[in-house]
């Protein structure tokens, strides 16, 4: 399938990447590039051989947010009956293999929702993370407001969601925003080899890692222990986990076959 706001590769066969591509707009989300998004990760996900993805921009910006050329002379009526700007962008939940972002530029707005939406985001010393919707006379639309605060905590979610000031790389990985912080030139190697890591695991028990710290964001934590637990044990009828503890107990490597 050949697209036109984002294109794909795969690396090694078994991660695949999405470039966001939209320069000339720092990569504004619009509905086009919302659903090929949508697409490319549902297709990537339903590919056996794709054990993660990867969701990257340009050196500038990963996103600069929801394009707000197009949203200006939107009504209540159009975007409330319509689910307008933000209605394709709820399929990233539905992945059920690791997403990682990789980020450099400007990850605001949308674009900073976005990569939270991912499992977990590696930043390129020149990120910048902000929800800057309130200079807009509006508020962040798809999570910003919700996820924020889970990874941030409420003071600086509410310093960013009301002042609309941009974070750097390295006050985000101080607040837990993001998982690490590299040099650009290194962001893809890192985050490729990150990826890469987790395609040599079972992928059985990778989707269930997943779904399982997912669940901690979602519910209640007597809700998330008592699910994980269920997962925990749920591994042991996997191929994946005896030959992993076989390997473990005589001292080689394991060969998982995500069964
Ligand atoms: N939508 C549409 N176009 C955008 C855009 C956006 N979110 N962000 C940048 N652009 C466009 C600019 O209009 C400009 O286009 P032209 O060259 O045709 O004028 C081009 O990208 C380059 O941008 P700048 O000239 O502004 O670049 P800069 O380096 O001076 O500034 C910036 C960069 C600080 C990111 C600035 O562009 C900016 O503030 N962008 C808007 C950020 C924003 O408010 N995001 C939130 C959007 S609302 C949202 O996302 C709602 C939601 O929750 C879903």
């Amino acid at each position: 399938m050949s697209y036109e706001f984002i294109t794909i590769h795969t690396e090694a066969d078994k991660v695949g990447v999405i470039t966001l591509n939209r320069p000339k707009q720092l990569n504004a989300l619009n509905a086009g590039l919302m659903v090929e998004l949508g697409q490319a990760l549902k297709d990537f996900d339903a590919n056996e051989a794709i054990g993660c993805m990867v969701i990257t921009g340009s050196e500038k910006a990963f996103a600069a947010g929801a394009d707000i050329g197009a949203m200006a002379t939107y009504s209540f009526a159009d975007v409330y009956k319509n689910d307008y700007i933000t209605r394709d962008w709820e399929t990233i939940r539905s992945i059920r293999k690791p997403v990682i972002a990789a980020v450099s530029g400007f990850a605001l707005g949308g674009g900073c929702e976005l990569a939270m939406m991912c499992d977990f985001i590696i930043a390129a010393d020149n990120a910048k993370f902000g929800q800057p919707e309130i200079k807009l006379g509006i508020i962040p639309g798809a999570g910003g407001t919700q996820r924020l605060p889970r990874a941030v905590g409420k003071s600086k979610a509410m310093d960013l969601a009301l002042t609309g000031r941009m974070m750097d790389a390295t006050e985000a990985e101080r607040a837990g925003l993001v998982s690490r912080v590299v040099p650009l030139d290194k962001l893809m190697e890192e985050t490729l080899g990150a990826a890469l890591m987790i395609c040599g695991y079972s992928q059985i028990a990778a989707m269930a890692a997943k779904e399982s710290v997912n669940r901690a964001f979602e519910g209640t934590l007597a809700d998330g222990v008592m699910f994980e637990r269920r997962l925990f044990h749920a591994l042991f009828a996997t191929a994946d986990q005896k030959e992993g503890m076989d390997a473990f107990v005589n001292k080689r490597p394991a060969d998982f076959k995500h069964q």
